[in-house]
């Protein structure tokens, strides 16, 4: 085993929690910010040997890891191992002149959650930002050096009109990021949120098409790189696209620290229980004092699925998929269809989706896989 060479680590702390929010998350809890980070230190050295002597992506995701207090986090990152892209998930409300002063001598890059510049759809969403302190966050990272900011966004908010997401990408470019992520909001079944919003989430399903279109025409028109199904680059001489997310869409081996975090290493995925209490009752002793890897459910993955996987990732990339080991896990009469329909080019031994089978993306994958 040669190693995984990207890591991510997971900081579940929130002020408060957004509605449509599904991630791993716990509201408020600063006293034990810095018992959480002592235990992912322990996970890490328990898990140290399943890494590459080397690293090319350190990922802190959330939850809100710039809520974390500022020396709890100024040890984390002082104590995870050296990577060649270090990001960190940022609140706009929490970036702070010292905050952003911190991140600049710690981190590469910095996403910033956006979500929309409109004070009506951040009420809808539950955001604390205002579109001032989104715009505030953003000088504040550069004017502290931090020369690779990405903004998230995310379309088919209740209530939202095409005007608005218009108002949206040109507010998201006139602060000129390096990468813009733009999601389709997710509302999970049976969740308040839902219950709340039914009618018009089903209204906005049926817009979301004509939104993705003018998120790609728009984000294309401006000179960004649609390099992924949701992500956008600036092209410049350095590659801006987010190295992470990309070694985890190449289908590469990545370990996921933290409380729910998801690990994939050669045929096994396994997958952090999402309690907290339990996280720390694991790792919470030293390790001389018997820490013990956190309770998990581990899966098996068969070189099929990780194919499928491998499939069905790649194709949300701009670059072709090699299809060297693939083959078996296409549908052959499929491929040949969706060639001859245009959504699909395929020669050279590698594999695309053209511009208009992007649009269509999933249902497209879901037809040529085997
Ligand atoms: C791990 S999340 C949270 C990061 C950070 N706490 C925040 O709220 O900005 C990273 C990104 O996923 C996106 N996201 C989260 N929940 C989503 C949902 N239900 N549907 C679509 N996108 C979502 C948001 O754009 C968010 O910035
Ligand atoms: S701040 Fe981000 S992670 Fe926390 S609840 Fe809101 S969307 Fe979820």
């Amino acid at each position: 085993m040669t190693g995984a060479r990207h890591l991510y680590v997971h900081l579940p702390f929130c002020s408060s929690r957004c509605g449509y929010c599904d991630f791993v998350t716990v509201v408020g809890r600063a006293g034990e910010h810095g018992g959480y980070v002592e235990a992912v230190l322990r996970e890490l050295e328990l898990e140290r040997a399943l890494l590459a002597p080397k690293l090319e992506t350190v990922y802190l995701g959330g939850g809100t890891p710039t809520l974390t207090g500022a020396a709890s986090l100024a040890r984390l990152l002082d104590t995870l191992p050296v990577a060649e892209e270090v990001t960190i998930e940022a609140n706009p409300e929490t970036v702070t002149p010292e905050l952003a002063a911190l991140l600049a001598s710690r981190v590469d890059r910095v996403s910033v959650g956006a979500q929309t510049f409109s004070p009506r759809l951040l009420q809808t969403l539950d955001r604390v930002a205002q579109p001032d302190d989104v715009r505030r966050a953003f000088y504040r990272l550069r004017d502290a050096g931090i020369d690779n900011i990405s903004l998230d966004l995310i379309y088919g908010i209740p209530g939202q009109e095409p005007a608005d997401l218009a108002r949206d990408l040109a507010e998201a470019l006139a602060l000129e990021p390096e990468h813009v992520s733009a999601y389709e909001l997710e509302a999970k079944p049976g969740t308040r949120f839902t219950h709340a919003h039914g009618a018009e989430l089903e209204r906005q399903a049926e817009s979301m098409e004509t939104y993705f279109e003018r998120v790609v025409e728009t984000m294309t028109a401006a000179g960004y790189r649609w390099y992924e199904t949701a992500n956008f680059c600036r092209v410049e001489q350095r590659d801006l696209r987010a190295r992470h997310n990309l070694g985890v869409w190449l289908g590469r081996d990545y370990l996921g620290l933290g409380v729910g975090a998801v690990s994939t290493i050669e045929s096994r995925r396994w997958r952090n229980a999402p309690s907290l209490a339990r996280y720390i009752a694991a790792l919470g002793q030293s390790l001389e004092d018997d820490a013990v890897r956190p309770p998990r459910e581990y899966e098996e993955l068969s070189a099929e699925v990780r194919d499928t996987e491998r499939v069905m990732l790649g194709l949300r990339l701009d670059e072709p998929l090699p299809l060297s080991g693939l083959a078996a896990s296409l549908d052959e009469r499929e491929l040949e269809r969706l060639t001859r329909g245009g959504l699909v080019a395929h020669g050279d031994g590698c594999l695309t989706l053209t511009k208009r089978g992007r649009f269509l993306g999933g249902g497209v994958t879901a037809r040529l896989l085997a």
